[in-house]
């Protein structure tokens, strides 16, 4: 999504307004720019595709200023051209925004009754010209914007920077992040403390419906109302910040690789001995009735292996939604419910509507959140963060595999509450999930066979993937995974519905992937494999050795992973799935780290 950025500096801030929005790279964008005021005069540069294009077009035609705002955009109204890029301008104001004003067409009209016509696509193109109609009406910069703030509907966190006004930048949010950072004589905004981390680390964040005036000398914050308030400087952690790729070529390969380090790392946060430590004060397993499991994307195939987890070991009836669609359908959340939303940015805005709906009419809110300083998290009675670091790569990879080690360690938790699971067979599943690390890295060796595999599959335009019980979410996940970072069009099915329609799909031109652990369940989707192969399917069987030696001949590629416990399986069969689509992509020469079309925080529906 859309990366926001202001510098009210000491030096040039273009230099600085570019890094920062590097730093920002990863939410995905298609154009960039910045605007700076000079001498009294506002001016701004805008290019299309990758900042290096704005970067080239600031050596010929280079940017002065000490007082700046920068944007990356992720085109929502209007094609991604130079026209339609940020800063937006309309007289002597500029402005960037991340977000989506739902009343712009309205705006319009009425601007255009007063004589005002736009000359861009996009919706943010508006706020600047109300604000430019309210100066004109002789209201002061502050004014003028606060006037035009209370005119906006939609989700926005937006920057302005006006003519003339050379130690000024007006902020905002409402549904969409942004943070004011604190620097000694100088003053920032960012859509999170990533962008600002090189400039500061003192950090606040605006809350719902915050605006704030911020000149060099600090911010003065005012809520929705217009009412002064004070808002905590939050001293942010470094590690929580770092988005250098450590030598790997792309940070999703990082990611990958950080996986037994950062597992056992998450685990050491929550494990004392054989205890579960959450803290979930309130949140009493015995008592709760059912659990209602939302998120999006990858987020949700997380939820849907926990339901397997909930239900098996602490029999706790779940139920999954995809949040765009829970939080439209009205469903009852009745007394007795707990409300549990996993989300790695923590400001996906289905999830977060989602979660306010439930606010209020379930027992507990709690949250499954990577960034622990975002919306989600902080609108949760609890927030547990899956303590993965910073994800930049826009395909979720460590935070998927931390999110189930949290959900994981909740459903046994709940065992335990519920009466479901005795100490010993804690204490055994304990260690089995302490020992998962290792069993990472031992599956991070089988890197060069998957490459391998990879690169046949990578040569396919429809690709399948089969899994039953546990495995049929992590089929899920392996399909999402391919097709967003390598474009092959990829499908997931519970192997068991294969006959019901999906079979007529197979011929030797479609990769078959079956993700199939030796478990109990193991000779039912050796059936549905050999279905496949009796029809011509070429099938890649990821399972144990075990498994590779029991499905017998006939099979096109296998990847062999250690044995795992098969409640914990999921977390282990996340590494090829990964390794799988990241290899897809490199042979195809797509952008790993930043797809096409993709953000990595959804901040608008
Ligand atoms: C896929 C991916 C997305 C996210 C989804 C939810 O690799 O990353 O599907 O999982 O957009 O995002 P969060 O977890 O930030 O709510």
């Amino acid at each position: 999504m859309c990366g926001i950025v202001g510098v009210l500096g000491k030096h040039e801030v273009a230099p600085m307004l570019v890094e920062a929005l590097k730093r920002l790279e990863y939410r995905g964008y298609d154009s960039a720019g910045i605007a700076t005021v000079q001498n009294g005069k506002l001016d701004r540069r805008r290019a299309v595709g990758k900042l290096v294009n704005l970067q080239d077009l600031l050596v010929h035609e280079p940017l002065a200023g000490k007082a700046g705002i920068g944007h990356t955009r992720w085109a929502t109204h209007g094609a991604p051209t130079e026209r339609n890029a940020h800063p937006h301008r309309a007289g002597k104001v500029s402005v960037v925004h991340n977000g989506i004003i739902e009343n712009f067409r309205e705006l319009r009209e009425e601007l255009a009754r007063a004589g005002l016509a736009p000359e861009t696509d996009t919706d943010t193109e508006t706020v600047a010209m109300l604000v430019s109609h309210y100066l004109g009406s002789g209201l002061n910069p502050v004014e003028a914007a606060s006037k035009a703030l209370g005119r906006l509907e939609g989700a926005f966190a937006l920057a302005f920077l006006f003519d003339g006004e050379e130690d000024l930048i007006v902020a905002a949010r409402k549904g969409s992040p942004l943070a004011i950072g604190h620097g000694s004589g100088e003053m920032f905004v960012g859509s999170d403390a990533i962008a600002l981390a090189p400039m500061t680390d003192r950090i606040t964040y605006l809350e719902e419906g915050d605006w704030a005036v911020v000149t060099r000398a600090g911010a003065e914050i005012f809520d929705e109302t217009g009412t002064p308030v004070e808002r905590e400087i939050k001293q942010v952690r470094l590690d929580q910040t770092q988005v250098d790729k450590a030598g790997y070529k792309h940070f999703m390969a990082k990611e990958i690789a950080q996986q037994p380090t950062v597992l056992a790392e998450a685990l050491g946060a929550y494990l004392k001995g054989d205890e579960i430590e959450l803290p979930a004060p309130g949140l009493n397993f015995a008592e709760v009735d059912r659990l209602v499991l939302v998120a999006c994307g990858t987020a949700y195939y997380a939820c849907l292996t926990a339901k397997y987890w909930f239900e098996k070991l602490a029999r706790i009836p779940v139920e999954v939604d995809i949040a765009s669609e829970f939080r439209y359908r009205e469903p009852p959340v009745t007394k007795g419910t707990v409300a549990l939303f996993v989300s790695q940015s923590g400001e996906t805005a289905d999830t977060l509507a989602a979660l306010r709906y439930c606010a209020g009419r379930a027992d507990r809110i709690v949250s499954v959140v990577n960034v622990e300083t975002s919306t989600i998290a902080r609108e949760s009675d609890l927030a547990l963060p899956i303590h993965a670091g910073v994800e930049v790569g826009v395909a979720s990879t460590k935070a998927f595999t931390c999110q189930l080690n949290v959900l994981l360690l909740l459903a046994i938790k709940a065992a335990e509450a519920r009466g479901r699971m005795a100490s010993a067979e804690k204490s055994e599943l304990l260690a089995q999930l302490r020992a998962l690390p290792g069993l990472f890295n031992a599956a991070l060796d089988r890197d060069a066979t998957i490459a391998s595999a990879a690169r046949q599959i990578a040569e396919a335009r429809d690709v399948l993937f089969l899994g039953r019980g546990m495995m049929y979410p992590l089929a899920l996940e392996g399909a999402l995974k391919l097709k967003e970072i390598s474009y092959i069009h990829a499908e997931a099915y519970a192997s068991g519905e294969l006959k019901h329609g999906p079979i007529a799909l197979i011929d030797k031109s479609v990769p078959v992937i079956v993700m199939a652990p030796r478990d109990g369940l193991f000779d039912k989707t050796v059936s549905n494999m050999q279905e496949v192969m009796a029809r011509g399917g070429k099938v890649c069987l990821i399972s144990d050795a075990r498994g590779i030696e029991e499905a017998g001949d006939g099979i096109w590629q296998s990847i062999t992973l250690p044995e795992v416990d098969e409640r914990l399986a999921p977390l282990l069969y996340a590494l090829p799935a990964q390794l799988l689509a990241y290899h897809a992509a490199i042979a195809k020469g797509t952008d790993v780290d930043q797809p096409r079309n993709l953000a990595k925080s959804v901040t608008v529906e």
